[in-house]
């Protein structure tokens, strides 16, 4: 069976955790193949809202084996304080598999992140100060301490010693803050961590592998977004990984060829957290009433998210980053206030119609939309079950979109909850 991948296709937040619970319902394996938990992905079931970091979104049916991938940076304590609010709440953690080749998160990443973030100042990206980027930069410049180096004391310290002299060094002559201990690290990391890990870590490669060979269905779940990744997106405004799905290949080394419908999940408008250029960024009192609106505050860290009107250019832009099969659409019930929606169809930048981005940064800073304004439906959605059931200017606004995008949509949102998507055929 070849995998599905989930994979965001703005700027984060556009439901991958509701659309991931979907269709696990359908799947024996879910697996997060990068970020770490800068990423919050919410699933709502009967009401309950579970805010999830670093756990798959597909944890909460007990036939699900939950997965992290390599290409994940885990911070421990995080994952196992996760663990632990799950259980508490009756969710089966019990047949959760780490990978022991993906990366750790350690303190000095994270204090980094934040003294780099204030040392930027003005310039700063807005970072969520998990640590990430300084995780994801140890990871490539081969410093990094991984999983498995939690079940060996000995190497564990020896290459905490190696990066902390010199991340000690940098913490306290560029940025004048205290060195941290390793004796503390190892006493939290090797005592605490360690034993209560050490049943959950093992070969996910080859878990994944088996699943796949035996007929499995597994879904490879995607953090952030293809905007934030840092290949394709707004550079430097993006994250330090690949979200777009050529890295579900490469953080759960599963290869191309065994890779089968990708599904880019998009919100019927778009939202982005922290810096960066957004082309249609509505700063008027549309871009309150879609905050409103649509709760848009970040998950784990609160922040209030910008908001602005549904992007094409973008979609047709992920939809050949990630060669999605299909779109599934969320928060249309947000618009429901609205007397018209308006859509991007193109970029216009010096003089020129774009209906692509341009691969130039100084660019898209420039671009202006092209809007088509559509009317709204003025409906409550949220109680709609069936697409008969949708009004007409509902139906053409999704119409309309998966036109503009090249893919069909054939999931629509109307609400926080498990069971509000409207399916479609198409
Ligand atoms: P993720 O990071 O992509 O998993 O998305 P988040 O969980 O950070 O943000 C999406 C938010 O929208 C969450 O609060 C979801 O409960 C909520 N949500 C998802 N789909 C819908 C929808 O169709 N309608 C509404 N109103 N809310 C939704
Ligand atoms: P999910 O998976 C929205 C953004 C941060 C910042 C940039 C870099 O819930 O969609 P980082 O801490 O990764 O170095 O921050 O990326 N960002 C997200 N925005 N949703 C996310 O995750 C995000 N993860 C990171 O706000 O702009
Ligand atoms: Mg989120």
């Amino acid at each position: 069976m070849p995998a599905t991948v989930v994979v965001g296709t703005q700027w984060g937040d556009e439901g991958k955790g509701k659309l991931t619970d979907l269709l696990a319902g359908s799947m024996d394996m879910v697996v997060r193949y990068q970020g770490g938990h800068n990423a919050g992905h919410t699933v709502v079931v009967d009401g309950e809202s579970f805010a999830l970091q670093l756990v798959p979104s597909g944890v909460l049916y007990p036939h699900i084996t939950p997965v992290i991938g390599n290409g994940v940076v885990v911070d421990p304590g995080v994952l196992l304080a996760e663990l632990d609010v799950l259980s508490a709440k009756g969710v089966d953690v019990s047949r959760m598999l780490v990978s022991g080749n993906a990366h750790l998160i350690m303190p000095y990443h994270q204090e980094l992140d934040r003294v780099t973030e204030r040392f930027l100042g003005k310039n700063s990206l807005g970072t969520t100060r998990r640590g990430i980027g300084p995780a994801y930069a140890d990871k490539a410049t081969r410093v990094g301490l991984r999983v498995q180096d939690l079940s060996d004391a000995k190497i564990f310290r020896q290459k905490l010693e190696v990066a902390l002299k010199e991340k000690n060094g940098v913490l306290a002559k560029v940025y004048n803050r205290l060195p941290l201990s390793a004796d503390e690290i190892c006493d939290r990391y090797l005592g605490e961590y360690a034993p209560r890990l050490a049943p959950m870590v093992g070969d996910a490669v080859t878990a994944v592998h088996q699943a796949l060979e035996s007929g499995r269905n597994v879904l490879l779940e995607g953090a952030q977004a293809t905007f934030l990744d840092v290949d394709h997106g707004t550079y430097p405004f993006v994250t330090s990984s690949n979200p777009t799905a050529g890295g579900a290949c490469t953080g759960t080394g599963v290869g191309p060829r065994a890779i089968g419908d990708v599904i880019g999940i998009a919100k019927a408008y778009v939202t982005r957290v922290g810096a960066g250029p957004f082309p249609t960024e509505c700063l008027d009192d549309i871009g309150d009433l879609l905050v409103e609106r649509g709760h848009e505050f970040g998950t784990n860290t609160g922040r209030r998210r910008r908001c602005g009107w549904f992007d094409a250019v973008m979609l047709r832009q992920a939809v050949r980053l990630n060669s999605l099969s299909e779109v599934a659409l969320t928060k249309l019930d947000v618009l429901d206030a609205f007397d018209t929606v308006r859509v991007c169809v193109a970029y216009e930048a010096g003089g020129e119609r774009l209906e692509h981005p341009l691969f130039h940064q100084s660019a898209l800073h420039q671009a202006t939309p092209v809007y088509e304004e559509l009317p709204g439906w003025k409906t409550d959605l949220t109680a709609v079950t069936d697409v008969a059931e949708m009004p007409p200017a509902a139906c053409s606004y999704i119409e309309f979109l998966a036109d503009q995008i090249g893919v069909p949509i054939r999931l629509v949102g109307v609400g926080p909850g498990r069971e509000q998507f409207v399916r479609f055929a198409a």
